[in-house]
């Protein structure tokens, strides 16, 4: 499959990917985890896109587009089909990829938004807990790990993410509303777009996106 999660901060974007992974075997493009793992290595973009992701802002729409144009040309797993988890957020990022995989003969086939009215994601973005490598996400009340602040797969450590506190969430929310909701528009547009309600417990949310895709 090849397509795109849409939803806010706290929509589970990150939480039904590895649903999506497992099911259809495709890759998982997440560009804030690509983005912290270039802060974690210290990178010069690391860096620099620290700054802006700790104040709740965007990373520039031309960093972004190479960092997927890269993935998308050289990574073997997307032979098979990608999910996009955080990307496109604006309407100049949705207009290059398409352009991109244009190009490549292979375009998007389902664009599945998650809505979740913000007053819902206070709670799931103060509660998540993160593992970093692999970008596993748990919540302390929601989706509590076996063992405290530990993996459940690896066994290592589980941090809270820098942005994840209720400043930084207003400015994403609004970052959210003003730059990356209009691509909802674009995709309805282009008619691959599928709204799922997101507010319902985990599994609940799965079987709507399977719903959405006409795979359930
Ligand atoms: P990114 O990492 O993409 O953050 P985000 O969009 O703010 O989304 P989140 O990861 O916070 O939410 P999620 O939907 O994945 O939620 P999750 O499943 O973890 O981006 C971070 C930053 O990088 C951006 O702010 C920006 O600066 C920069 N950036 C990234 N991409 C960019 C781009 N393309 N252009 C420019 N800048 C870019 O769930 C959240 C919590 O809720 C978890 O604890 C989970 O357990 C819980 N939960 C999940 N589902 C449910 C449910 N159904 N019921 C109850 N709890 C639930
Ligand atoms: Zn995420």
């Amino acid at each position: 499959i090849r397509m795109v999660l849409i939803g806010p901060p706290g929509a589970g974007k990150g939480t039904q990917a590895p649903n999506l992974v497992e099911k259809f075997k495709a890759a998982h493009l997440a560009t804030g985890d690509m983005l912290r793992s270039q802060v974690a290595k210290g990178t010069p973009l690391g860096v620099e896109a620290k700054k802006i992701m700790d104040k709740g802002g965007l990373v520039s729409d031309e960093i972004m587009v190479n960092m997927i144009k890269d993935e998308l040309l050289n990574n073997e797993a997307c032979k098979n089909g990608f999910i996009l988890d955080g990307f496109p957020r604006t309407i100049p990022q949705a207009e290059k990829l398409d352009q991109m995989l244009a190009e490549q003969g292979r375009p998007l086939e389902k664009a599945v938004e998650l809505k979740v009215d913000d007053e819902l994601l206070v709670a799931r973005i103060t509660g998540r807990l993160v593992h970093p490598p692999s970008g596993r996400s748990y919540h302390t009340l929601f989706n509590p790990p076996k063992k405290e602040m530990t993996d459940d797969i690896t066994g290592e450590a589980l941090v809270q993410r820098s942005d994840d506190n209720a400043d930084a969430l207003k400015k994403r929310l609004q970052a959210y509303h003003d730059q990356t909701e209009p691509i909802v528009d674009f995709y309805k547009k282009t008619g691959i777009w599928a709204g799922v309600d997101a507010s319902q417990p985990p599994t609940t949310v799965w079987q709507s996106i399977l719903k959405a895709l006409g795979k359930n």
